[in-house]
């Protein structure tokens, strides 16, 4: 039975779909969910039964459920909150285990990974459930242009047990030093691609992110991944990384430079 840890209301800003994992209590929704797929029986069910008992062991379901009361009442609690669909676990972590899957996470040998953008840290989690060793990095709480009210995002990482450092993104700065270089970075739905006015980036600032990734973030041969917005980039742009990238989804906008220190970014 999958009782609520609290009452539900009316949240305009939230799709129902996330109602269910919004209110309810963490425990019963992720034992619901491994029974459920158990019994489906199928390999990738299987293999999502074993990432619900990961996170099982993983996250202290009385602190989530503290961090959904907190979130849901005043004063923190806002009807225009939108990021509040990312206390329902299911679907996000089955998201993140799909990304995981078509980026071939799986199959790889331990990477150190920093994925840019964390938000939430689903993701980090996902690859972490997959043996990799993941720094999420996002704007600092409290910055102005974060959505998350009283630090949703980087509470959730806590729990999650996802390391999460002050990062941001920003037209022809270098990154900060970020100590030892990764081999894999990642930056998924990370809205950095445009000025402070709202123009979007062109190939100049693409090209300058890239370099600096490549020279400053990663080791030589290490990866870059990016899950582009529809909307953040101009037909221009997606030429440009489409024509260097080892692999461009143009539908999912999944961009893949693999061994970015071997391709030309001219
Ligand atoms: C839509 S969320 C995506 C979160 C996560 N990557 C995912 O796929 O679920 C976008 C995240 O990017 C962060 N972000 C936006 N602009 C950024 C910037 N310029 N530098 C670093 N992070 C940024 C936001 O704070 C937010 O956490």
């Amino acid at each position: 039975m999958i009782r609520n840890r609290v009452a539900p209301f009316d949240l305009p800003k939230v799709k129902p779909e996330h109602r269910l994992g919004v209110f309810s209590r963490f425990e019963d929704l992720v034992v619901a969910r491994i029974k459920e797929l158990t019994a489906n029986g199928s390999k990738p069910d299987l293999e999502r039964a074993r990432f619900f008992r990961f996170l099982l062991d993983r996250v202290d379901p009385e602190a989530y459920g503290r961090l959904q009361e907190e979130q849901l009442s005043a004063p923190v609690f806002s009807a225009d909150n939108r990021t509040l669909k990312y206390l329902d676990p299911i679907r996000w972590f089955e998201s993140k285990l799909a990304l995981a899957h078509s980026v071939g996470l799986p199959e790889r040998q331990p990477l150190r990974l920093l994925d840019i953008g964390a938000g939430p840290g689903h993701f980090p989690v996902a690859a972490e459930f997959y043996g990799h060793v993941v720094t999420g990095a996002d704007l600092p709480a409290g910055d102005p242009r974060r959505l998350d009210q009283g630090d949703l995002f980087g509470r959730l990482c806590s729990l999650f047990g996802i390391k999460c450092v002050p990062l941001e993104v920003l037209a022809f700065s270098p990154l900060p030093d970020l100590g030892e270089p990764y081999d894999a970075v990642t930056a998924l739905l990370v809205k950095f691609s445009a000025h402070a006015d709202g123009t979007l980036w062109g190939l100049d600032e693409w090209g300058f992110f890239l370099r600096d990734v490549r020279d400053n973030v990663l080791k030589p041969g290490g990866d870059l991944i990016l899950k582009l917005n529809n909307g953040m980039i101009t037909d221009a742009v997606w030429q440009y990384l489409a024509t260097r990238a080892t692999g461009a989804d143009p539908k999912s906008k999944l961009v893949r430079f693999d061994r970015l220190s071997q391709l030309s970014l001219d």
